[in-house]
């Protein structure tokens, strides 16, 4: 069976999967689609991938497809190309329906994914849609694979990948307020990420407690945690989280 994984549309998305997939062990043939030949090249240095000279010969080569343009760009993309209902097209294109990808591509496999930046170090929850086995077995090597029950749980699941775009400014404030305090910004830096890492690990291991009970049993009254807890809830700081999450659901159903 030919496993050979081609991408259609060398950017961002395409680079840290790729070295996502390849910090993973996965040897597979990955042929490029030609245009950003800079960055393809790099991409043939580093991780062994061949650049194609059309896209049609990528859709020719590779049996499972990378779908990583932009969404204004999936149209001029598809029209000229001609897919087998053997292809299995992974659309990692945000907010672009699955109905609408299949008028574009006729009999091909379709399915919608969205991994994240940290990818590239196999980690961050790689969402799924539909179920398809060579595509979870795929992703999985990305991160956490999360199969949602249907495309608009899908869609919800993309907010998700916005809220890990916002940690990083949330990590930076904090490492900058720790460096203005005369921290060495590397200190700084372990700091912050291991309060955060620390965290997700607790609360991701925590089987018999919730969350807030896990918050509850930590900020208890007179302590400094408490303190600072009080005064994030009173202003409204995880309302605006919220808030921010709603913002963008919306968007993405507009
Ligand atoms: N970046 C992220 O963090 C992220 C996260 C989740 C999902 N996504 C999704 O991933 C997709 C790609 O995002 P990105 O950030 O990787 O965008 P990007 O960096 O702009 O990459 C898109 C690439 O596709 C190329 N392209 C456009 N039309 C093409 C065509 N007809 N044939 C071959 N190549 C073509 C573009 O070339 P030109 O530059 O010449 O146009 C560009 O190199 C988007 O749909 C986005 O929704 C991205």
């Amino acid at each position: 069976m030919n496993s050979s994984l081609g991408i259609l549309g060398v950017g961002h998305l395409a680079t840290y999967v790729i070295a996502g997939l390849r910090r993973a062990g996965d040897q597979r043939e990955i042929l490029l689609s030609p245009r950003n030949a800079q960055r393809a090249q790099a991409l043939v240095r580093e991780h062994r991938c061949v650049q194609e000279r059309s896209n049609q010969t990528v859709v020719e080569r590779a049996r499972i497809i990378l779908l990583s343009v932009r969404p204004h760009q999936l149209e001029s993309l598809l029209e000229p190309l001609e897919f087998k209902a053997d292809h299995l097209l992974i659309s990692c294109v945000a907010g672009v329906s699955l109905e609408h990808l299949r008028s574009l591509v006729g009999d091909a496999q379709v399915v919608r994914t969205l991994p994240l930046a940290c990818a590239e170090v196999g980690e961050g929850a790689v969402p799924l849609y539909p179920e398809h086995p060579e595509a979870s077995a795929l992703l999985s090597q990305l991160g956490e694979l999360v199969l949602l029950g249907s495309e608009a749980q899908f869609e919800l699941a993309s907010v998700a990948a916005c809220m890990n775009g916002w940690m990083f400014k949330f990590f930076a404030q904090l490492t900058e307020w720790y460096a203005a305090q005369g921290l060495a910004p590397e200190t700084a830096k372990a700091l912050v990420l291991h309060a955060f890492s620390g965290a997700v690990s607790l609360a991701d291991a925590s089987t018999d407690k919730s969350m807030v009970e896990i918050s509850d049993s930590i900020a208890t009254e007179g302590t400094y945690t408490k303190l600072g807890l009080d005064m994030l809830e009173s202003q409204g700081a995880f309302d605006l989280w919220v808030d921010a999450c709603a913002e963008v659901e919306k968007a993405l159903k507009s």
